[in-house]
């Protein structure tokens, strides 16, 4: 059976078991390869009931190509589940609604799960304060102690503190069947890397997966937040610096390092930002507790992909890079955001619902189906012509004159926002120009009736199509004002506060 988009959000699988879905998704080994698990942990999954929470979003886009449609909206939002306890396969009939977390590590949903690394350097023992501060907030935690952590304090105090097992080993065989390092990483709603030393830095800086901690920092798909901790010399070195650069233009959020005294005997910045200091700034990276709790946003993103035929289609150079870093950013506010994403090869946001679409018009019914929204923010890169009967047969080549492709213009999803019956309080667009950037944005505000343009010069020697920085400018009915080329991320946190300003301030 098809549903259209906006049916989609309105259907409920309530009877769809595990198994039915594994074998909707073409058996055991085609779950293995498409969540990239052993056969065991397929096994462990239909023992408990349920598939692990990280795996919901690529489950349910995978139905959703083979023609079975789940709720996008129960799937994804653990707010709307009942405190853990309550949930089991007969009060909740929908197998992924549940998280496979809970078996050994019960908590209610509201409950932020951290997952704390501790790396190496005399700052680890703070690190048993800063679990001691999260427990005392009724956060759960979850420790990765590194063998560098290990030669400043035991798992046996971390264990202590946190009440759980402390996790030190990548090839652990018994800790892989408990948990598996990448539930470890997908289960945490925030990482926080405290102390994080140079060398950590380093090599997750490099992608590096050679230890548990870098390879939950790889497969994690939430928040990061790192505390660095190192002498002061070693956090001034070019290459601590431009480590640090690195990772800041990936989204990942710094707290400190501190300038004081050193324990090596010098002075300088260098020293573990306060644990009280590290929790207000955990606080606001938490799913659900910033200041745009309780908005809900639609963000488009990507490329559409227009068909010619059956095999080809018109597509763009969008990434998806800066809707998706608009989407995190906000969701990191707390707001509720539905992310309406062309096909891209970006990894979806924590805490987004994310809806996987091709062409311009299915982008436009899962933005309808996704209203009512108090904000509307549309970066994707929309194709403004469709080819007029594209067929599903391959065009041939013949000895003749090339095909003839007719086009008809796309719906414009910005304008159809903009006029709606429900129309969002705020209504973003951007604007890709390469010549007159603010004149055009102007006008293209007025002509599609948004509040705001984002306008980014797409020029020849402006990479931003795919890059990671962007250059763009503000244009509001007040006027213009021009953000500084930075990363993509750094965009979308500006654009979040300029959103928390307009909506507490008008
Ligand atoms: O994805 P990345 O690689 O990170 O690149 C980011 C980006 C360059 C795609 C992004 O910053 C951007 O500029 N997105 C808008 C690109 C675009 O299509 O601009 P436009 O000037 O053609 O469209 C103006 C606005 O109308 C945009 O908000 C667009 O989403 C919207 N639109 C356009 C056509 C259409 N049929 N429907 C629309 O909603």
């Amino acid at each position: 059976m098809k549903y259209t988009v906006s049916q989609l959000v309105k259907y409920d699988c309530k009877t769809m078991k595990i198994d039915d879905i594994i074998e909707q998704l073409g058996g055991a080994a085609a779950v293995q390869t498409l969540l990239g698990v052993g056969p065991s942990a397929v096994s462990n999954y239909r023992l408990r009931g349920a598939f692990p929470e990280y795996a919901r979003v690529r489950i349910w886009q995978a139905l959703k190509a083979r023609g079975v449609h789940v709720n996008p909206e129960t799937l994804t939002d653990l707010h709307d589940q009942p405190p853990s306890g309550e949930s089991n396969s007969a009060s909740n009939p929908n197998p992924l609604n549940q998280t496979a977390i809970g078996q050994s590590n019960a908590r209610h949903p509201d409950t932020p799960q951290i997952l704390l690394i501790i790396s190496g350097g005399i700052a680890a023992y703070k690190a048993l304060e800063l679990i001691r501060r999260m427990k005392d907030k009724g956060w759960a935690v979850r420790v990765i102690l590194t063998k560098g952590g290990s030669q400043f304090i035991t798992p046996l105090s971390v264990s202590a503190l946190s009440g759980d097992k402390t996790y030190t080993d990548l090839f652990s065989l018994t800790d892989e069947a408990e948990m598996g390092h990448i539930r470890l990483a997908r289960d945490a709603d925030l990482v926080i890397i405290a102390p994080a030393s140079a060398n950590m830095m380093a090599r997750i800086s490099h992608g590096m997966a050679d230890d548990l901690a870098s390879t939950a920092v790889l497969a994690t798909g939430a928040p990061i937040l790192i505390a660095p901790a190192m002498n002061p010399f070693m956090w001034a070195n070019p290459a601590t610096k431009a480590n640090t650069a690195v990772l800041k233009s990936r989204g990942i959020a710094f707290i400190g390092p501190d300038s004081g005294d050193m324990a090596c005997g010098e002075d300088g910045a260098g020293r573990l930002a306060e644990p009280m200091a590290i929790i207000a700034e955990a606080e606001k990276m938490l799913p659900g507790k910033g200041q745009l709790q309780g908005k809900r946003v639609l963000v488009t993103s990507g490329p559409t992909h227009e068909p010619i035929d059956g095999v080809r289609y018109i597509a763009n150079k969008s990434s998806g890079k800066q809707g998706h870093a608009i989407a995190a950013a906000l969701a990191r506010e707390g707001a509720k955001v539905t992310l309406v994403s062309g096909p891209v090869t970006e990894p979806p946001p924590a805490s987004v619902q994310v809806v996987a679409v091709t062409t311009a018009q299915d982008m436009l019914d899962a933005s309808l189906a996704a209203m009512p929204a108090d904000i509307a923010i549309c970066a994707a890169a929309v194709a403004d012509w469709s080819v007029d009967g594209a067929g599903a047969s391959k065009l041939k080549k013949t000895d003749g004159a090339p095909p003839q492709l007719n086009f008809k213009e796309n719906p414009d999803i910005l304008a159809t926002i903009s006029s709606h019956q429900q129309r969002p309080q705020l209504v973003i667009g951007f604007a890709a120009e390469t010549d007159d950037v603010i004149a055009y944005a102007k006008a293209k505000r007025a002509r599609k009736g948004c509040d705001w343009i984002l306008a980014n010069d797409v020029g020849q020697d402006q990479p931003v199509f795919g890059a990671d920085e962007n250059e763009v400018h503000l244009i509001t009915a007040s006027g213009a004002s021009h953000w500084p080329r930075m990363s993509k991320h750094d965009v979308a946190k500006s654009l979040t506060d300029a959103i928390i300003k307009e909506l507490t301030h008008g």
